[in-house]
Formats: C-alpha cells, sequence, structure tokens
C-alpha cells in the first residue's frame, strides 16, 4: 500500500515563491553570492525574533555547535554531552578538537541528566552541551546552570529542535553562553542546509565571526590568528531565512495544535506522549511517543494503515554508534537505552491536517488501548 501519510512534507504557498524570486533577483543584482547583505538582515531579524543581542549565521547546525567550541577553545578539553542526541554533536566536539564525554538522560523532560553531569564534570570541562530533544526545554535547565556556574564551565545550548522554544519566559539559546540552531530540511524553520548561533556575548560574537571565516583578524583580511574554518552562509539560504521568519510563528501554532490532537486522543491510554513542561513553550520539532508495545508492530500497523513514521529522536544514541563503539560502556547510559528502544514519533509537521493526526490516534488505540 502506498502510505498516504508521509514522513515528512514541506509547501509554499504563491506568495512565499514571489518572495523567494523577488529576493533572488536582488541577490543577483547585487552579484555577491554568500555571507553579505541577505545573511545580515536574516542574522539581525533572527535575533530581534529570538530576543538575543547577536546572532551568527553558518553552513549547518553542525558548525554552528563547532563554531561555539572553537571559539570557546576546548581543544584538548572534554566536552560533556548527552548520548541521546544526534551524532552531529560529537562531531562537531571532536572537529573542534574536544574529547566527547557522555551523560545519560533524564525522562521526565528527556534531556541530558543534570547528576550525571555532576558526577563527570571536573576542571579539564571545556563546554557542557544540552539539546532541547523535540523542542522542549526541561526544567532541569536551571540545576545544570548551576552545576556549569559552580565549576565555571559554560553551558551551550544544542537548539536544532527548539526555533521559538522557551522556558520560564528565557527563548532557546538565551540560557547559557550560546545557542546553536539548525535549518536543516525538516527542522521547525528551514535553509535547506544551514545554522545559526545566537549569544548574549560581543566577545563570543566575534570569535564566531572570525572562526567561520578561517579564523580571520579583524584588522587585516588576509591575517589568520585563530583556528577556524569555512562557515560562511549564502545569500539564497539567507533568502529562505528571511521568508521563514515570516512565517514561523503561524507554522509553530500548527505543530502545537497537532501535539495537542495526540496528547487528547492519546490521553489516558497506554501510549504516553511527551509535553512542554508547566511555563515552557514547545515548537513540537517531534511529537514523542512511548509505546507499549515493539515498536516494530507499531510501524507495522501505521505502515499497513498507509501512515509513516517520522524518525525518532534517537533510535540509535551516540554510545551505539559503530563509529565509537568500545568507547563508551553502555551499561552507565540506562535511561538512554530504554528511551532509544521505546519512543517513536508519529508525524507532526504544518503541512498535516488535524484529521490526520487525529486517524494516526485512532490506528495507535487499535494496536493498544
Ligand atoms: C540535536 C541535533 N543537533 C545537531 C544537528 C545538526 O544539524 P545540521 O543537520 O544542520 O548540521 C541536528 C540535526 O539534524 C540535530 O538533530
Amino acid at each position: 500500500m502506498s502510505l498516504t501519510i508521509p514522513i515528512f512534507k514541506l509547501q509554499y504557498s504563491d506568495s512565499d515563491r514571489a518572495f523567494l524570486k523577488n529576493g533572488l533577483d536582488k541577490i543577483l543584482d547585487e552579484a555577491y553570492l554568500t555571507n553579505h547583505s541577505f545573511v545580515r538582515a536574516f542574522e539581525q531579524q533572527f535575533s530581534l525574533w529570538n530576543s538575543s543581542k547577536y546572532s551568527v549565521a553558518v553552513n549547518n547546525g553542525t558548525t554552528a555547535i563547532e563554531s561555539i567550541l572553537r571559539g570557546l577553545d576546548v581543544r584538548g578539553k572534554e566536552v560533556i554531552i548527552p548520548s541521546n542526541t544526534f551524532i552531529a554533536c560529537a562531531v562537531a566536539v571532536l572537529n573542534a578538537g574536544g574529547i566527547p564525554v557522555l551523560c545519560d538522560m533524564e525522562l521526565e523532560y528527556l534531556s541530558i541528566d543534570p547528576s550525571h553531569v555532576a558526577e563527570k564534570i571536573t576542571r579539564n570541562t571545556g563546554a557542557v552541551l544540552v539539546v532541547h530533544i523535540g523542542g522542549i526545554i526541561s526544567p532541569s535547565i536551571i540545576t545544570l546552570k548551576k552545576i556549569c556556574d559552580d565549576y565555571g564551565v559554560p553551558l551551550v545550548e544544542d537548539c536544532a529542535h527548539a526555533h521559538g522554544a522557551s522556558y520560564q519566559g528565557v527563548r532557546a539559546g538565551r540560557a547559557g553562553a550560546a545557542g546553536a540552531f539548525s535549518f536543516h530540511m525538516t527542522k521547525v524553520m528551514t535553509t535547506g542546509e544551514g545554522g545559526m548561533v545566537v549569544t548574549e556575548d560581543e566577545k563570543i560574537q566575534r570569535a564566531l565571526q572570525s572562526v567561520r571565516q578561517f579564523g580571520k583578524t579583524e584588522q587585516n583580511a588576509t591575517m589568520h590568528d585563530r583556528d577556524g574554518s569555512n562557515f560562511k552562509m549564502t545569500e539564497m539560504q539567507a533568502l529562505m531565512g528571511l521568508l521563514e521568519l515570516q512565517r514561523v510563528e503561524k507554522r509553530i501554532q500548527k505543530r502545537q495544535q497537532i501535539a495537542a490532537v495526540y496528547d487528547e486522543k492519546l490521553k489516558g491510554s497506554s501510549w504516553k506522549t511527551w509535553s512542554a513542561p508547566p511555563s515552557g513553550v514547545c515548537p513540537y520539532y517531534k511529537k514523542i511517543v512511548r509505546s507499549p508495545v515493539p515498536r516494530e508492530k507499531v510501524e507495522e500497523t501505521l505502515n499497513k494503515n498507509g501512515i509513516s513514521l517520522t524518525g525518532g529522536v534517537y533510535y540509535i544514541p551516540v554510545h551505539k554508534q559503530d563509529v565509537f563503539k568500545n568507547k563508551f560502556p553502555g551499561g552507565e547510559f540506562k535511561n538512554t537505552n530504554s528511551f532509544s528502544a521505546e519512543h517513536f514519533c508519529p508525524p507532526c509537521y504544518p503541512e498535516l491536517e488535524l484529521t490526520e493526526a487525529e486517524k494516526i490516534c485512532d490506528v495507535l488505540l487499535t494496536i493498544a488501548k
């Protein structure tokens, strides 16, 4: 049976297309295709939207994390990350010359477990990376920040899932030293590939402007005094970002409505859904559900009904990735191991109809009440 509810859909209206065509004309008139006026405009508007002081655009979410870590100079130091994350986090640490140290997760809001961080943080810790899974900022970020402050270690936020998220009124990326956003195709905002770093610290902003351009000095474009690379964003990516800023609030609202359908229909059943905490706002990059039956059965039944599952967050945690095998013993990641085996993500994107989310719930309830 062909799938009628796909993993993901992305649509652009006529007015979206007109905005892009018009912008492309301007870019071609300026004939300056990278890291120029559209990138500056996107950075300024992103800062306004996120209530951040500074934004630095880069070419993807992985290099957004890497450039923060390079800016903080973690070379030779340990960087604490959750094992329940995308492999990009570990890659970014390694590329910045750091040593990834993995921690387990808490199950309430799916964030890195602060008590595990407290056990692993040392004088040689260069940064702690917190990942807002599915767009949920866990209340445990308060404890995490305190642990980091006590050790004088910068807290870095991976906001790849968390555009528009907040906890107690504080937007994603504003709790620690800096936050890294991804604009990959499936994200809450997309530029195809792309990333943004937000920070309140002018020193970090300046460092990242240098890092993304091969570590060049401000005074002399041909003299390089820091460990940099080429992380620049193109003008076409920035144009798409400007469009996304115009439509992101509406698109987040739709994601929240879909998430509410899952919560409402599955309430009181054996299907547990994860939601934003009280005082939290979540854009629901993913709606995360724990299955009471083996996940293969869920996938098979949904597929039979024309419904496909979106990728999980995450089925294979970092410590189980082949490339890191034998580096990180699995025993201490109890919560990560159970969560990665039991959860799944039903479709949740603005192009999904609310009636489709209802249908998905109806099918799930035929598997288990
Ligand atoms: C949690 C997390 N961090 C980082 C990234 C990397 O972002 P990108 O794909 O833009 O490099 C992703 C992306 O998919 C992600 O899910």
